[in-house]
């Protein structure tokens, strides 16, 4: 057992369902057998103030499993230590576990419920500090996930360190005290708006603040400065649906709730990579589809992404026919009877103008099914499985948003669900899916640039008039302000001359990114409050804020199906980092706005948000939560996950929306949008033959400043890549596993060349999160055209014309070492973090004159007494090189001309070794095969470190036919089950291609 464990007695020797009592490192614990499961609270009852709680009996309380104090009516949960009678007491809760038949507890550290800070799922996390190492759980109670999280989240314990944290502010590059930094951005914020106006300013945050941040942001922004020039990287990914919500339903409102996905007889899956991009969600869906194999799953993605491993029905959609699709769906709907004629004609505005339009765009299936490219039968099998359920959700994500006619897209689907009724009742109605950890709560607060706080509008004289007297201040933005690819260029052009940039990276994330620079660069001041000392944006900065992150903040976030849950922090704050909300209270106080910012704690920002909610609002506005206002400092720290509207009537919250029929438009209806259709901005051409589409992988979270930390999660996917169909490859001359440039009218990138049989003929794939702190050329930001949504402002990232090119150079090899630099000096570089050193892929086209010099140099070995060895054949362009000091390895480069180089895995092994030997020695500068194991190629189970090689060895050896068998035989899947779509792969159960045609045919807007 590791250490820190303590051995208390053998399973048998504690009753299933009694408890016993140990001294554990001067602590009483409370050691409890329930089945085979043990757990460990402390002794000591806070109700009784005794040491008693040993003695009281376990059950299951609500489906609980709890300890009764045997002296007072109180319970404790076994695994938060939470009282449900008294959310003021609570108990501190243990690790306990069985091993070898024996029960260990490991003690220390307070258990914290708080939230995962990546997707949108809002999974409750159990996070505990023991002496700085950080043990992460799923929190069981947690409704959005009942204990589970992915490999994202199980990682978060790896991330939590101080290395590159940016821990002091800085002017200039200057190190500077707290005052000096807050005065100066103050001052600067004053003279600029002085001198040229409200509109001259701006602010840029991000949909991965906490709800407090984002609330004093929006409230400094729009009510103090007076302009409307705050928008939020939620522009990139949410705004769409924000937009099409708001048309259709009179709010930004998401109907549906989680449970309505267990609840479904038929789930659409639109644009939308469950599988990797929400993962728990997924495993909520298969885990239902494995209870109720009659549940219907239908995906529609461009590419054969590993959702589609659960898909009853694969549509792989041409990029941008989406519109198509749902018009043709609609048309179908009607002739076939599927009306519901009652709901739409008590409830709903404009059916028959946007069924003409539908039906005008979408004459037949055989004509939506070419426009589509996909098969006529498998469209008209799709149409005919929507037409006959009832209870059909439709999820759609970022392939749906991130379009120049997203918001036209997310009002096709929300037309199929008015016309057939399906909304407002459990398992039914469209649902969004969040990208990121909180963009619903900056919704909530208004924080975009054409929104006003509480869900009210700005261009509603009312509503700026509640707001306005409700804060009380001075004045109030009457115009949106700019959208994110805007606001950039209007920085480019000089007009924005001062910006504050908050928890967000935007020279990587934005389209067209490196204009993003020139833009920053015209700009007379750039704020950046962030945790990390250097990103690509930081380097642009004159102000740097060390603002606190994950673990060390307090407040809320909202997840997709509208929950409100607690961020806790359970670490100190490091150096001199500040929460983002007291930051920017500082900045607005020496701004002269004192007293209407004078908050002392998230809480009290947190009541005055839920106060706003309910000012003026009898009904009008969906979002309430006025009954969560005046909550005390412990109800606010002991705020349990809560869906909203939350009104004093509705105290539980309220998991769906329109349940009566009446919507948020001022007549109570719904409204059907005609969507004509239109393609893409940009069209494919004989230039830029194929569409590049960008997105996230599965073991990565945005621009990896989190997830890049963490070993475990770098080793799926390790390097940025291109992923292009085999036959695309072969016609561009770009190699599996070699170098590739992908370029496009924007601007271009070189990535490893990849086709993993998920991509389409015509498309190509790279993900979003690889840039200039961990890579040298593959930012793919830089390539995507700033085209966006005319309502949303939301950009194309899902549609660029791009060409791919073989990158051909003379040389490709690896390093591994104990240090790590920012930039090795070779034409083409990748840095990863692996678990015993740092790795870099790296290529170069220049021959080095001696590789001995140059080796030496890359190596760090300069000193000529070092113990440095080395193998060459020039003729076949081999190098190896080893350098040891105190006869442990320091670093080792490997080159050939060729890609496929030794197992990187294996060799980074042999920086455990604290003294390698003469044949580690010799096996370095031979086959690479230095330590003893089968290579188990690149990682597929991040919880088990299980490889792709060691899966289909198992597969063959042990004739493995099911996932369970996989799990049983290697581990692989059991944990948080990400990797169970590619286990499944693995296992054969998905097609090896699939047939598209491609998206050269689309019209263009004119
Ligand atoms: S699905 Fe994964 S990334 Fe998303 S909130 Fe849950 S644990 Fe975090
Ligand atoms: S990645 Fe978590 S179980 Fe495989």
């Amino acid at each position: 057992m590791s250490e820190g464990w303590t051995h208390i007695c053998d399973l048998h020797d504690v009753m299933p369902g009694a408890g016993v009592c140990a001294l554990v490192e001067g602590h009483q614990v409370a050691v409890f057998r329930m089945a085979d499961a043990v757990f460990a609270l402390d002794n000591f009852d806070p109700a009784s103030q005794a040491n008693v709680l040993s003695r009281g009996l376990v059950g299951d309380l609500k489906g609980e499993r709890v300890v009764a104090s045997p002296l007072f009516k109180h319970h404790y949960s076994l695994t938060t230590g939470r009282c449900p009678e008294d959310p003021e007491k609570s108990v501190h809760v243990h690790r306990a576990r069985v091993l070898d038949g024996g029960i260990w507890v490991k003690v220390g550290g307070e258990t914290v419920r708080t939230t995962c800070p990546y997707c949108g799922v809002g999974c409750g996390v159990l996070a505990r500090n023991i002496k700085g190492s950080v043990e992460i759980a799923g929190d069981p109670l947690h409704p959005a996930n009942f204990g589970a999280l992915c490999s994202k989240g199980y990682a978060l314990g790896e991330t939590v360190g101080l290395d590159d944290r940016l821990l002091h502010p800085q002017i200039n590059g200057k190190k500077a005290t707290w005052d000096e930094a807050l005065d100066h951005v103050s001052d600067e914020f004053t003279r600029i708006i002085a001198e040229h106006g409200p509109e001259s300013v701006a602010f840029y945050v991000s949909g991965q603040l906490l709800t407090e941040d984002y609330y004093v942001a929006n409230k400094l922004m729009k009510g103090y400065v007076g302009t409307a020039n705050i928008d939020t990287n939620s522009r990139l990914c949410m705004a769409s649906t924000v937009a099409g919500q708001r048309r259709a339903f009179g709010e930004d409102a998401v109907p549906t709730c989680y449970e309505d996905l267990q609840l479904a007889d038929l789930i659409i899956l639109v644009g939308s990579n469950t599988a990797w991009c929400h993962p728990v969600l997924f495993r909520r869906i298969s885990s239902e589809k494995e209870r109720r194999p009659d549940l219907k799953i239908v995906v529609i993605d461009p590419r054969r992404t590993p959702t589609c491993e659960l898909a009853d029905l694969h549509l792989p959609v041409r990029a941008g026919t989406d519109v198509w699709l749902f018009n043709g769906l609609l048309a179908y709907l009607q002739r076939q009877g599927a009306v519901d004629e009652a709901f739409v004609a008590n409830h709903t505005v404009g059916a028959s103008t946007a069924l003409e339009a539908a039906e005008a765009s979408a004459v037949d299936e055989a004509t939506v099914a070419k426009i589509c490219g996909v098969d006529v039968a498998r469209l008209t099998e799709f149409y005919g499985l929507f037409a006959a359920h009832e209870r059909v959700v439709t999820a759609f994500s970022q392939g749906v948003n991130q379009s120049s006619a997203g918001t036209d897209k997310v009002n096709s689907i929300i037309n199929c669900h008015l016309l057939t009724g399906r909304i407002g009742r459990p398992g039914m109605g469209p649902f969004s899916l969040t990208g990121q950890p909180n963009a619903m709560g900056g919704r909530e607060v208004g924080g975009m640039a054409n929104m006003l706080a509480a869900h009210m509008e700005l261009e509603n004289p009312d509503h700026r008039a509640i707001v306005q007297e409700f804060w009380d201040s001075p004045r109030i933005a009457s115009a949106a302000g700019l959208k994110a690819v805007d606001l950039f260029e209007a920085m480019g052009a000089g007009r924005i001359k001062a910006v504050w940039i908050i928890g967000t990276n935007p020279v990587v994330s934005m389209p067209e990114a490196d204009r993003v620079r020139a833009a920053l660069e015209r700009c007379e001041l750039v704020v950046v409050s962030d945790c990390v000392a250097k990103n690509d944006t930081t380097a642009y900065a004159h102000v740097l804020l060390p603002a606190a992150t994950w673990g060390e903040k307090d407040g809320t976030v909202t997840n997709s199906e509208r929950r409100i849950s607690r961020q806790r922090s359970f670490l100190d704050l490091p150096g001199e980092a500040r929460p983002d909300w007291w930051i920017l209270c500082e900045v607005a106080k020496r701004m002269g706005f004192g007293s209407a910012f004078d908050f002392r704690s998230p809480a009290d920002i947190f009541d005055e948000h839920a106060r706003l909610s309910g000012t003026g609002n009898e009904g009008e506005r969906a979002f309430n939560i006025s009954g969560l206002a005046g909550l005390s400092p412990s109800g606010y720290q002991q705020l349990e996950p809560v869906q909203w509207p939350i009104s004093k009537l509705h105290m539980r919250g309220s998991e769906r929306l329109f349940e009566d029929g009446r919507f948020m438009h001022p007549d109570g209806r719904a409204r059907f949008i005609e969507t004509p259709p239109r393609g893409p901005a940009h069209a494919a051409g004989d230039e830029f033959p194929f569409v590049l589409n960008t997105g996230r992988i599965r073991d990565q979270w945005h621009t990896m400043t989190r997830t890049g930390r963490s070993p475990r999660l770098a080793e799926n996917l390790p390097e940025p890549f291109v992923d292009m169909h085999p036959q695309d490859a072969l016609l561009t001359a770009a190699r599996d596993g070699e170098l590739a440039r992908v370029t496009t009218r924007w601007g271009s990138m070189v990535v490893r060349v990849r086709s993993s049989g998920e991509i389409a003929r015509g498309t190509v794939f790279v993900p979003m999160h690889w840039n200039d702190c961990n890579a040298s050329q593959a930012r793919v930001g830089a390539l995507v055209n700033a085209v966006v949504d005319g309502i949303s402002g939301e950009p194309e990232f899902k549609h660029t014309p791009a060409r791919v090119e073989p990158f051909p150079v003379e040389w490709y090899g690896f390093l591994l070492t104990r240090r790590s630099s920012s930039s090795p000096e070779v034409t083409w570089w990748t840095r990863i973090n692996a678990a015993n050193c740092t790795r870099y892929e790296i290529a170069g086209r220049e021959l080095p004159k001696s590789w001995t010099v140059w080796g030496r140099n890359v190596l760090g070995a300069t000193d000529s007494g070092a113990d440095y060895i080395e193998y060459e054949d020039a003729s076949a362009r081999s190098y190896r090189a080893a350098y040891i000091v105190d006869g442990r390895l320091e670093a080792c480069v490997y080159i050939a001309n060729r890609a496929d180089l030794p197992d990187r895995d294996l060799l980074s092994k042999l920086f455990r070794i604290e003294k390698v030997e003469a044949a580690h020695r010799m096996a370095l500068l031979t086959t690479g095969a230095v330590v003893e194991g089968e290579e188990p190629g690149p990682l597929v189970c991040s919880c088990f470190a299980v490889g792709r090689n060691t899966i289909r060895r198992a597969i063959e050896e042990h004739k493995l036919t099911a996932v369970s068998q996989v799990g049983a035989c290697l581990r692989a899947g059991t944990n948080c089950g990400s990797c169970l779509p590619e286990i499944k792969a693995l296992l054969g159960g998905v097609p090896k291609s699939i047939p598209v045609s491609t998206s050269t045919a689309l019209p263009l807007i004119t």
